[in-house]
């Protein structure tokens, strides 16, 4: 059913139909829409604008609507252009006249404005909860490998030892961060956007406090064609999500790097690998290469929108209608990778001799031995020559710092002693570094109550 046709004369062609239609992809907010509706006729009720009697058949027929869109036995008809007309049409139908006054002092300006604000506020409530449930397998992960070691890389070279719990905490802090982006963004779009109409209010006396509270919001908007035009939350959402996934991204690609022949840090499970159509041998991390493959349509759908949205003149233009398709998208493929994600890790072996092995080869405690050399007298630029004589005389003898012979040490500088072992063995190296935020386990364990609070 057409909500316009009054002034109309020519029936709509099926292609422009189809061109302007929404309602193939807006019926997922119905439910929105309805709980905006209830809230919109129990204010002109309160307000007088309808009566008591009229809101209860409103309401009540709202409500069977929705239980039957819910179980399926009613069904969308692609003849109406979007979900707001969808269930207008269906209220008049099981109502008559009583139904037509539900749109009373209302536009689909502002009912569009509040249903995808609505919408958008659940699935944020929604990537909360789904993001702490991440941040608490992290947790998790970190608790049981604060003596871990592994090679912690600058240039994907070996740097310097730390630990696996150090290395899971910094993604502990970036999802941490993400988690407060969508909770920043809550808090700023949480105001009604309804009763702003097509664009400049209405005469009717609403009370927009009464709707916005009705809602769940801290009150309503306070600009009019703002409130109809502004789509700056489902920016800041797909920002948000973007950054999620570039998060995302950098780790999966670390899980594939580690989950490799040459590292064999960790082993994926079996149920998030596959194998090959031609080589037996295969186990490939599929799931973690989508995942890393899916930052770039989060992303598009970004850029998508701040082009769509940045020639619209003031207020509402049918552009906007623009924001739905990627914008669900973006929310689906988040929800999907971080789900996934999170299962992925709670099911990884770690090769913990793998880990401390690898550390041990990359002349990682290096530094540390040029800082022993230091502690007892050298200046560290002197230090540092020394040490790099000394890696290179490993380097030929194909051994490790921990295993050159004392005497070799001595020859390069007479300074050095048996107490150079203690002094660059893993254990020393990543222990005596704990300043806040360093990978040493007093420092980490410090970090780790912080973080309890935050799950
Ligand atoms: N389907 C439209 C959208 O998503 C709803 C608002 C339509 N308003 C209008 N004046 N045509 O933006």
């Amino acid at each position: 059913m057409k909500l316009w046709g009054g002034r109309f004369t020519k029936e709509e062609n099926q292609l422009v139909h189809r061109f302007n239609e929404s309602l193939s992809f807006d019926q997922r907010f119905y439910a929105q829409d309805i709980r905006g509706s209830i809230a919109h006729v129990t204010m002109l009720a309160a307000a007088g604008i309808i009566t008591d009697a009229e809101k209860d058949t409103i309401v009540s027929t709202l409500n069977s609507i929705k239980a039957d869109l819910d179980s399926g036995k009613l069904e969308f008809t692609p003849d109406s252009e979007d979900i707001h007309s969808f269930v207008e049409a269906e209220l008049i139908s099981r109502t008559g006249d009583t139904g037509k006054k539900l749109h009373t002092g209302r536009s689909r300006n502002d009912q569009v404005a509040l249903d995808m604000r609505l919408y958008t506020r659940d699935v944020i409530d929604e990537l909360i909860l789904i993001e702490t449930s991440l941040l608490k397998e992290l947790y998790t992960l970190m608790e049981k490998n604060l003596d871990t070691y592994m090679p912690g890389f600058t240039h994907l070279q070996k740097a310097q030892p730390v630990t696996l719990a150090h290395h899971l905490g910094a993604y502990f802090e970036m999802f941490s961060r993400d988690r407060s982006r969508l909770k920043d963004n809550r808090e700023r779009m949480n105001y009604c956007p309804l009763g702003a109409g097509a664009l400049a209010g209405t005469t009717y006396p609403l009370d927009r406090e009464l709707t916005a509270s009705l809602l769940g919001f801290y009150g309503p908007t306070l600009n009019s064609m703002d409130s109809v035009s502004d789509r700056d939350y489902l920016l800041e959402l797909l920002s948000d999500l973007s950054i999620t996934m570039m998060h995302l991204s950098r780790f999966c690609e670390e899980i594939i790097m580690w989950n490799s022949n040459e590292y064999r840090f960790i082993e994926l499970d079996d149920a998030y690998s596959t194998g090959s159509s031609i080589m037996p041998q295969k186990k490939n991390p599929d799931i973690a290469e989508l995942i890393r493959g899916k930052s770039g349509r989060v992303y598009g759908h970004l850029v998508a929108l701040l082009t769509t949205m940045k020639g619209l003149p003031l207020a509402y233009n049918k552009d906007m209608q623009e924001d739905k398709e990627g914008a669900f998208d973006a929310m689906d493929t988040v929800k999907d990778c971080l789900i996934l994600f999170t299962d992925m890790l709670k099911t990884i072996t770690v090769n913990r001799d793998n880990m401390e092995n690898s550390a041990k080869n990359g002349f990682t405690n290096a530094t540390d031995a040029a800082d022993w050399l230091v502690k007892n007298g050298v200046p560290f630029r002197d230090a540092h020559g020394i040490i790099g004589q000394l890696v290179l005389l490993c380097i030929e003898k194909d051994c490790s710092l921990d295993d050159l012979p004392i005497e070799e040490y001595k020859k390069i500088c007479p300074v050095f002693n048996e107490g150079i072992y203690e002094a660059i063995a893993m254990k020393t190296c990543v222990d005596k570094r704990n300043t806040v935020g360093a990978p040493g386990k007093a420092a980490m364990e410090k970090v780790l109550e912080k973080y309890k609070e935050m799950i």
